[in-house]
């Protein structure tokens, strides 16, 4: 049985608004659902249909139950001057398609703009979420795969569908995932959080170099992508952020405290600096676990065909030096970025680190870890863990957050 929807308070000066796509599939007739759902938590909500769906719903049927007129034909003549699909891509607080064919998303993560619901989702800015709904063939096919994973990418939410018994006989994935879970993934994002209002979070992102000499260094691939999304994210949600960065190429968030580090040992000392005043740490960087014993104070020259040693001395653990220092009220977490044994070698890190949650990637698998807009990753607390699927890293930021609000709960 569905969980019962957690109540959004709503004040009629802002009522939400849910621009909800429908599109071709024998599971159109469960929007109806979902909108009768977002309704009863006092949002409002558009309809756009494909032509496509209306070969298994009616739009008078989302008419009646929305009370407004239903988008389907773009060249329809509007009944106000407003251009319809740009009218309502801007009326949206989130274009949810639900449920979303393979068609649609492989068109939007084209680009291809060729009817109401496609021209209207590639004008919102609004969050976009799609919950999908196909036979298991055509959901397990690369070419979803690879759409879906370009979405995600761009920030789209995705309501991964559940396995079961579909309508076309098959069994798998694909079946459109409960209404009411996409209902409250709907409201969780509309709610504007700002639940860490009060709190001040650090947050480390990004490499370290250590230099061997004035032009090399030894770094990593870290792009401070993950860091970067949670020092956002925190800081939506009302937090007080100081963002610790190393150097990265990507924009900083707006609002937050940036303090550049450039070694492990420059991290460690910023990091000592601020700790104390934190609520909650959460250490995403990437810090060189060894540097040079000496830095050669000019280029270092060829060595006319030997080899070359250098030999590396280790760096100070940045992670299990503040977590000596934990105090009982501050809520600490750390990253494990591995390779094999990814839950094992992470849940050792949680206790020798003292840590309250350890996020572990595999770094070796496809969009995951280093440099890339997605991640997959293990929440791994003293008491159990919750593995996710693949997210953006801004959806993968909200979901620590999440959890460290639970943790200090
Ligand atoms: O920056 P992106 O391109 O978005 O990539 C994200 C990421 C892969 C860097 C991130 O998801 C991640 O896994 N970060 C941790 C990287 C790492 O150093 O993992 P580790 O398993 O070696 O270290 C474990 C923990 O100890 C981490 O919290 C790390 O910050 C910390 N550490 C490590 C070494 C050290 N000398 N001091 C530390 O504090």
């Amino acid at each position: 049985m569905s969980a019962p929807l957690k109540a959004m308070s709503v004040n009629p000066q802002s009522k939400k608004c849910v621009v909800l796509g429908v599109t071709g599939g024998i599971a159109a007739y469960k929007a109806c659902e979902i909108l009768r759902l977002l309704q009863k938590q006092g949002i409002d909500v558009f309809v756009v249909m494909t032509k496509n769906a209306c070969q298994f719903v009616t739009p008078l049927t989302f008419e009646t139950l929305s009370g407004h007129p239903v988008a389907v034909d773009t060249f329809a003549r509007p009944a106000t001057w407003e251009v319809e699909h740009i009218a309502l891509a801007k009326r949206a607080d989130l274009f949810l398609i639900a449920p979303a064919t393979a068609n649609i998303i492989g068109k939007m993560a084209c680009g291809i703009a060729d009817d109401m619901l496609s021209t209207t989702v590639m004008a919102t800015r609004a969050p976009v979420m799609i919950a999908p709904a196909m036979n298991t063939g055509m959901w397990e096919n690369p070419a979803t795969q690879q759409n879906i994973a370009t979405l995600v990418s761009r920030g789209v939410h995705v309501v991964t569908p559940a396995t079961g018994h579909l309508a076309c006989g098959d069994s798998g994935a694909g079946k459109l995932e409960d209404v009411a879970v996409i209902a409250q993934r709907a409201l969780d994002v509309l709610r504007a959080k700002r639940d860490m209002e009060g709190l001040r979070v650090m947050v480390t992102a990004g490499p370290t170099r250590e230099a061997l000499d004035p032009v090399r260094y030894i770094s990593n691939r870290s792009s401070g992508k993950m860091g970067y999304a949670i020092a956002r994210a925190a800081q939506r949600r009302g937090a007080q952020v100081t963002l610790l960065t190393g150097p990265v190429s990507i924009e900083p968030p707006q609002g937050v405290q940036i303090v550049p580090f450039m070694t492990t040992q420059e991290l460690l000392d910023r990091a000592l600096a601020c700790a104390q005043e934190q609520d909650v740490i959460i250490q995403s960087a990437a810090p060189a676990d060894y540097r040079a014993r000496e830095i050669a104070p000019q280029k270092i020259k060829k060595q006319g065909g030997e080899d070359m040693t250098i030999e590396l001395v280790e760096n100070p653990d940045v992670a299990a030096t503040l977590g000596r220092a934990k105090r009982g009220d501050q809520t600490f977490v750390g990253f494990a970025a591995e390779t094999n044994d990814v839950l094992a070698h992470a849940r050792g890190k949680l206790i020798k680190k003292n840590l309250d949650m350890i996020v572990a990637n595999d770094v070796t698998t496809p969009g995951a870890g280093f440099d890339v807009n997605t991640n997959i990753v293990t929440l791994i607390t003293r008491d159990g863990s919750e593995a996710l699927p693949l997210l953006s890293k801004d959806e993968v930021a909200v979901r620590i957050l999440d959890a460290v609000l639970a943790l200090r709960a």
